[in-house]
């Protein structure tokens, strides 16, 4: 293996608008515990990666210059930063085209989900060297689920048959660059829906963590910033 292949590649996207947190000013740079999201995102995930690795910083072309005043204000090292697209299929498009071929494993991470835990982390890196596809944590749902029908009526279906997919998703550099040659379609909400789609469908599912939840509205912001005053050890 060369020393290229070694290496541990993630991908951090963080080139979305955050429509449903309703601020004006992206989530992932909104205040959680005294600076910005994403400054907690990209240090956890440096901090669990530990061993050789380049982290990619996915930011909308509107953004990157107050990125780099937050990086000054705040003295925070910035991984490289890649320009993202409307999409984020298209945000970690662009990001691949950054990555060598070959055998390298590649996270790709929301931005969004600043309590990465060390632990997921392993035990994806631990599944994907077992030869599958892919390797993704999965949370058991907790509410009730029900299934909508063509005539706007709805069912109860049975809550064990699903669970629910957070990031960082682990594939290999030589997958998720071919799976992202496809064209998109809507139904590619994650990574692993691309490679799935792509026709690698061993993935391996490990177990997720409740502290990695993503911010999508307000209280989500709310609830990061109180399991970050619990002093969650990742
Ligand atoms: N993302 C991205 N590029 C996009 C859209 C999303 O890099 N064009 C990133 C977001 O910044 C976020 C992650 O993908 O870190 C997950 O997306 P989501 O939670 O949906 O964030 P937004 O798209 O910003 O929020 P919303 O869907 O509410 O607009
Ligand atoms: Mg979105």
């Amino acid at each position: 293996m060369s020393e290229q292949e070694e290496k541990i590649y993630c991908i951090i996207v963080a080139a979305g608008s955050g429509r449903r947190f309703g601020s004006q000013l992206p989530k992932q740079f909104c205040d959680l515990g005294g600076r910005p999201v994403l400054m907690t995102t990209i240090e956890r995930m440096h901090q669990a990666l530990n061993e050789p690795s380049e982290i990619f910083l996915v930011l909308s072309d509107g953004f990157v210059d107050y990125w780099s005043e937050l990086c000054t204000r705040y003295g925070f090292d910035s991984p490289r930063i890649v320009i993202g697209g409307d999409t984020r299929w298209q945000s970690v498009r662009n990001a691949l085209d950054l990555i060598p071929p070959g055998k390298s494993p590649v996270f790709v991470h929301d931005g969004a989900r600043p309590l990465v835990d060390a632990g997921v982390v392993s035990r994806l890196l631990e599944a994907l060297s077992g030869g599958v596809h892919g390797a993704l944590p999965v949370m058991p749902v907790a509410d009730s689920l029900r299934q909508w029908l063509a005539d706007g009526s709805s069912i109860a279906v049975d809550r064990s048959a699903y669970c629910a997919v957070q990031t960082p998703q682990l594939f290999t550099a030589d997958i998720l660059k071919q799976a992202y040659e496809m064209p998109y379609s809507p139904l590619m909400t994650d990574d692993a829906s691309v490679v799935e789609m792509c026709g690698y469908g061993d993935i391996a599912l490990v177990d997720g963590s409740e502290y990695t939840l993503k911010i999508t509205r307000k209280i989500d912001l709310d609830t990061v910033a109180c399991m970050l005053g619990c002093d969650h050890k990742s």
